[in-house]
């Protein structure tokens, strides 16, 4: 295909992932999908574009049976509740969307219905009847998330149907050990039922080349992932479920059985938009179906399969739509060095913390931004929070404006002086000043957050500089006309800081503009020096941040100890049992050898397996462990271990393993390894 010369947009859909309606919404939502997507956004529109932001809550599947079954309630009690609270927390952080919608709501499930209708009649789907896990006793097949049982990779007893949320392993409930149903406790049988599969397979030379292709400018995160789906080979996916709480199938033989939630749900963006048009008198199907409309989904790293190969692939399919020309995902935030967890109460939640920091809003907004997981997982912690608050949005951002504002009402009366002539200091800063919107842009135009907002503060720092260096507050006695122009220069400082920052810090630009009379508020009346009128009455100077102290930061670090030390209590509840009694003879077969780990390698294409050449005294032998999770491969070498030398070999991705290795399971999934005193030698007998 002949490579097009980049396309021009008129119009952007921004949309970012619809959350669950399962629960209220923490600090690793901000800082992965809404602040970014609100940047840009409220970027976009400062430059005059024409954009649809939309968003709403994911309302289907079983996330939400689940959480229903678990407060004993129903489904759609439970997304009632958790729909509004999520709403307000995004109003709050002033998350602009254009609409924030549902997709309980009637426009989506006629919507969605009819998006698979048409894949339907237009003879998309492939029929598929296979034996699924059914509860003989609630007379119900199960989803997957419905089965629990023991890991087969770390032995986790807890493990769900599709995912061990202790060492993060995608399962199917197939490989559980031990597999129980949740709703009755029993063991499932396995019977027949009937599906619609999207068969993926058929797109994977279309998305080699519309992905791998066509779209290199892709984040690093976002195209690597994309390329190992792609590389590993695409399976049909199964497109409806057995479940009583989704959108009906709208086939006759279809009783029984809804929608997938990850269908439905991105079609969501769709309904949403679609409500949107009418509440606005637009036409919603420009802003899905013009080429010159750019798609763009703000998501996180977990969703990426499902937005840039499974919906784009149907968008394809259905063939009216446009594709996304971006999908930005984002990383992971951390809590304190740990995964944030909403069953173990491990975040920071937005209601909370804005009844802990009142109007803080853009504190919150700073630091997950100026700290976003772009590129790599990344830590929150209370101490970087109010070191960037106090030593950069106070001391740097506030306290030039500060400066700026009472100096000009103290020389002045409030009235912005007008500028004499210039020396090279202040034309050099006025020079620096006006390549700051397409610095910041620049940045935004690329999805770098951290770096715009960096430039950002940057601006601040310039201003800063500028009255440091020319020292107003000397010179107003001896030369006050040189003062004008040095104190209209800041206010041009000022004024363009109000401006630049309104996608980062909203809240803060709407009190800076009621300080700073700026004439334009657009991102192309930013960088000039004529910004603001000289004569123009600057309104009262206010307090844009406050310090936060070491006692507010201590309670927040404080209350986060008492949920990990409430959750090893439970974890300690959680001790697994002595296992069935056994014979002494039976202990005797096993052959458990002190050993030393000699080499060890990352094994590729696994997240979980390292392969380790061990000394057992008697020979150097591979041992492959699943415990890349816990270790890295470097910290393992050197290190003496506990091996079970007399198990059969087995093959585990075409590595042959001699052996196993014995580690300790902390409760909390953790594992150590047991490690002999050091005067034990290799090849020592253990019994
Ligand atoms: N609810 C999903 C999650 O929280 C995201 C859904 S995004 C959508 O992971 F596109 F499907 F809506
Ligand atoms: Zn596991």
């Amino acid at each position: 295909m002949l490579k097009m010369a980049k396309k021009s947009f008129n119009r952007y859909t921004v949309t970012s992932a619809l959350p669950y309606a399962n629960g209220p919404v923490h600090i690793g939502h901000l800082a992965g999908v809404y602040v970014p997507a609100d940047i840009y956004v409220r970027y976009l529109r400062s430059k005059g574009k024409d954009v649809a932001f939309i968003c709403g809550s994911d309302e289907h599947g079983v996330a939400i049976t689940l959480k229903a079954r678990k407060e004993g309630i129903t489904p759609q009690q439970v997304v009632d509740k958790y729909h509004e609270q999520i709403k307000k927390s995004f109003k709050d952080f002033g998350i602009s969307f254009d609409i924030y919608h549902r997709t309980s709501s009637k426009t989506h499930h006629e919507t969605a219905a009819d998006f698979f209708k048409k894949l339907y009649d237009d003879g998309k789907f492939v029929e598929q009847s296979s034996k699924q896990f059914f509860d003989p006793i609630e007379k119900q097949f199960l989803a997957d998330r419905y089965i629990k049982g023991t890991c087969p990779t770390c032995s986790f007893p807890e493990a769900y149907g599709d995912q061990c949320e202790n060492c993060g392993s995608t399962l199917s409930p197939g490989e559980l050990i031990n597999p129980k149903s949740m709703l009755s406790g029993a063991e499932p049988t396995m019977e027949e039922t009937k599906h619609w599969y999207f068969p993926l397979d058929q797109y994977e030379e279309w998305l080699k080349e519309w992905i791998l292709k066509e779209h290199k400018e892709w984040k690093p995160n976002v195209y690597g992932q994309c390329k190992s789906w792609i590389d590993n080979g695409l399976k049909p996916r199964p497109m409806t479920r057995d479940l009583d709480w989704g959108i009906s199938v709208p086939l006759k033989d279809a009783k029984g059985k809804v929608l997938y939630v990850w269908f439905d749900a991105p079609i969501g963006y769709i309904s949403a938009t679609k409500d949107w048009a009418k509440e606005t008198g637009k036409n919603w199907e420009d802003y899905w179906k013009k080429e010159d409309t750019r798609l763009i989904h703000f998501i996180g790293k977990d969703n990426i399969v499902f937005h840039c190969i499974i919906f784009p692939a149907l968008l394809q399919a259905e063939g009216s739509y446009i594709l996304p020309d971006n999908v930005p995902a984002n990383e992971f935030l951390n809590l304190e060095s740990n995964k944030i967890s909403t069953s173990r109460n491990w975040a920071v939640w937005l209601h909370e913390y804005l009844e802990e920091f009142p109007d803080k809003q853009d504190t919150l907004r700073y630091v997950l931004t100026a700290n976003a997981p772009e590129t790599k997982d990344n830590d929150f912690t209370w101490k970087d929070f109010q070191a960037r608050n106090n030593s950069e949005l106070l001391a740097i951002f506030g306290n030039f404006i500060n400066r700026a504002v009472v100096l000009t009402h103290k020389y002045f009366d409030g009235l912005v002086p007008s500028l004499g002539e210039l020396t090279p200091e202040d034309q050099s800063t006025i020079d620096a000043l006006s390549a700051f919107p397409e610095k910041i842009g620049g940045s935004l135009d690329q999805f770098k957050f951290r770096e715009a907002v960096n430039h950002l503060m940057d601006l601040a720092r310039l201003g800063n500089k500028y009255l440091a260096d020319t020292e107003p507050w000397k010179l107003i006695k001896t030369d006050p006309e040189r003062v004008r122009t040095i104190m209209n220069i800041a206010i041009q400082i000022s004024g363009n800081l109000a401006v630049l920052s309104e996608p980062f810090l909203p809240h803060t630009a709407q009190k800076l503009f009621k300080t700073i009379p700026v004439n334009g508020v657009k991102w192309e009346d930013a960088g000039s020096s004529d910004l603001v009128n000289s004569g123009a009455a600057l309104g009262e100077q206010q307090y844009l941040f406050e310090r936060i102290e070491d006692e507010q930061i201590e309670a927040q670090v404080e209350k986060l100890t008492d949920t990990r030390a409430k959750n090893m209590e439970t974890d300690s509840q959680k001790v697994t049992p002595i296992k069935e009694e056994m014979k002494f003879d039976d202990f005797m077969k096993m052959d458990l050898r002190v050993g030393e780990v000699k080499a060890a390698e990352k094994v590729e294409k696994s997240d979980k397996l390292i392969k380790l050449t061990v000394d057992t005294g008697v020979d150097t032998r591979i041992i492959v462990s699943g415990i890349a999770k816990h270790f890295s491969a470097e910290e393992m070498v050197g290190k003496k271990v506990t091996v079970l030398a007399n198990l059969a070999p087995r093959k585990i991705m075409g590595i042959e393993s001699q052996g196993m290795l014995l580690f300790a399971e902390n409760p909390d999934g953790s594992l150590k390894t047991v490690n002999p005193d050091p005067g034990a030698e290799n090849g020592a007998t253990i019994a």
